[in-house]
């Protein structure tokens, strides 16, 4: 009998933040190299292969295939179970990216020592914000020339206003890299390239006045390392787990992950300090992940790649209790007792069907449609999981409709294709239009062509004049309806029949906020 409790303990789930091509697909397989998946790091190659393509159909097809099973990546290291959620990144991105972020416990953000903070960046940490989860960060490509050390902490605390607290620190860049230092335990950690590739520890020095340490590196980046050392121990923040856990402070690190240097001191760290599954807020109560009966919410569904099988996996996050193999759970929203047969889980060597899951994991499982993000399974008890929302879309497209008798066979796709959750649909109080709301502009092309191979609909999308939505509240009903009348020609229904505030542009949508301070506009719809 698998002890519950202790299971919950041993998980980590986290996921990447970062901008493209900072590093998260190389990140990945070496922290995937540590766990002993090295399958699977075969296949978050392949995907990053496929990842360059267009609007290529086959090849979207096949990345979302295979990213079923790089969604969720679950590997051992140092006797925790660590669940890596991918975050969507290059042609996939889309809101799904946004609401992985929901289902962690932690984000490891990382970030291209020559760019520094990058606006995707910026934006997925202010989604992890809505939560306050804890964030480590490594800063990548310590290899190549980048800016200096000092120069990216000082970014990083303002533009993202989170304290740094430097936990690594490099010993030179690009050419003259020598190794990283590590301040907790006062070790230098020499970079011998072509020698970190593999799982092969490095040569370590204990401590800086090492017999050998200053003839290893030379003498010169021997004393600009304590120089830099002494400004730096002055000037950062000590790490402070309480802080950490708290999201006000970010502990960093550097390496190349390219030359898997500097990668075992992150994971070393983060299976150590990073948190276990933490409770989670409902609509009655806060559930703890030490409770004995299962709790769970669906966060991402996804379509089946094959155009023949209609079924979609919804991925559930569980919060408490155990999953066994074909239990059935209570669907709470439609009040159904459901069974979750052939579930999936997501061992990083293969896609498997599971036997058992604990709090901290998550599961795939197929279904026809009945399960809809935000969804919650439990035992019995009637309660839903919060925070799980809509982001107001980014991107704005009017359907255009190539044959007008299509125009229910349309309205019908668009609504079901948004209940998967990387897109979202509009119908304007006054017209007839049909806007599509994303965050990813491939996300476009996939619903054209998903239109055409399912609804049997041949639609474009073409430019409106949005630029983003706000979801509109109002505790006020006489001055809603007096709102809703003097602003109809920027309002919208969203799929859930909930009233959507089209913004035209950021300078009216801050005029209207002003002239109606009483009416709440929201960034995020929850489901609940
Ligand atoms: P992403 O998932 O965040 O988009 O980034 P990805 O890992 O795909 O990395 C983007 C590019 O940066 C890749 O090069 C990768 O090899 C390179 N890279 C990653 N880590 C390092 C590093 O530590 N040092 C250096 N110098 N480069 C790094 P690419 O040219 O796009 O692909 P490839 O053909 O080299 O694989």
């Amino acid at each position: 009998m698998t002890d519950h409790v202790s299971e919950m303990r041993r998980r980590r789930t986290f996921a990447i933040i970062s901008h493209p091509d900072a590093g998260k697909t190389t990140l990945t397989e070496k922290l995937l190299l540590f766990g002993g998946a090295i399958q699977m790091a075969g296949s978050v190659k392949s995907r990053k292969a496929a990842r360059h393509a267009t609007s290529d159909w086959m090849a979207l097809e096949k990345e979302r295939g295979i990213s079923v099973t790089s969604s969720v990546m679950q590997f051992p290291y140092a006797d925790r179970i660590v669940n890596l959620l991918d975050t969507p990144g290059h042609a996939d991105f889309s809101e799904d990216t946004y609401r992985v972020l929901t289902a962690v416990d932690s984000a490891l953000m990382v970030i291209d020592c020559a760019k520094g903070v990058e606006e995707r960046t910026i934006k997925l940490m202010e989604v992890c914000r809505l939560r306050d989860t804890p964030i480590m960060t490594f800063i990548n490509k310590l290899d190549r020339e980048g800016r200096s050390p000092i120069d990216l902490l000082d970014e990083v605390e303002s533009v993202l206003g989170i304290r740094c607290a430097p936990v690594t620190w490099p010993i030179g860049m690009g050419s003259r890299l020598k190794g990283v230092y590590h301040l907790l335990l006062d070790e230098v950690h020499i970079f011998e390239p072509g020698r970190n590739f593999t799982r092969q520890d490095s040569t370590i020095f204990q401590g800086l006045d090492a017999p050998g340490l200053a003839e290893r590196i030379g003498a010169e980046a021997y004393r600009e390392l304590r120089d830099e050392l002494d400004l730096v121990l002055g000037a950062s923040h000590p790490f402070d787990a309480a802080a950490y856990l708290a999201a006000q402070q970010t502990p960093v690190f550097f390496g190349s992950a390219v030359n898997n240097f500097g990668v075992q001191l992150l994971l070393d760290f983060f299976v150590e300090h990073a948190p276990q599954p933490q409770p989670r807020a409902t609509t009655t109560r806060e559930v703890l992940p030490e409770e004995a009966r299962l709790g769970g919410f669906v966060f991402k569904i996804q379509a089946n790649m094959d155009p023949q099988h209609r079924d979609r996996v919804a991925f559930m996050r569980i919060c408490s209790g155990t999953f066994t193999g074909g239990m059935k759970a209570f669907h709470t929203r439609s009040g159904k007792e459901m069974k979750l047969a052939n579930a999936l889980t997501f061992m990083a060597s293969d896609r498997e069907i599971v036997e058992q899951a604990f709090a901290g994991d998550v599961i795939g499982i197929h279904n026809h449609g009945t399960i809809s993000i935000g969804d919650t399974f439990t035992e019995g008890e009637p309660l839903a999981f919060t925070g799980i929302p809509n982001f107001a879309p980014e991107l704005f497209r009017r359907a255009r409709l190539k044959d007008p008798l299509k125009a229910k066979q349309l309205q019908k796709g668009l609504a079901q294709l948004s209940e998967e959750g990387a897109t979202q649909f509009f119908r304007p109080l006054m017209s007839n239009d049909l806007i599509l709301g994303a965050v990813g502009v491939l996300q476009f092309d996939v619903v054209a062509y998903r239109l055409r191979d399912e609804y049997g609909v041949e639609a474009g999308f073409e430019a409106v004049g949005v630029v983003t939505a706000r979801w509109v509240h109002c505790a006020d009903a006489k001055k809603l309806e007096e709102f809703r009348e003097r602003n109809a020609m920027n309002l919208a229904l969203d799929a859930a029949g909930e009233l959507v505030y089209l913004a035209p542009s950021r300078v009216n949508l801050q005029l209207t906020q002003e002239r109606w301070p009483d009416v709440r506009f929201a960034a995020t719809r929850d489901h609940i």
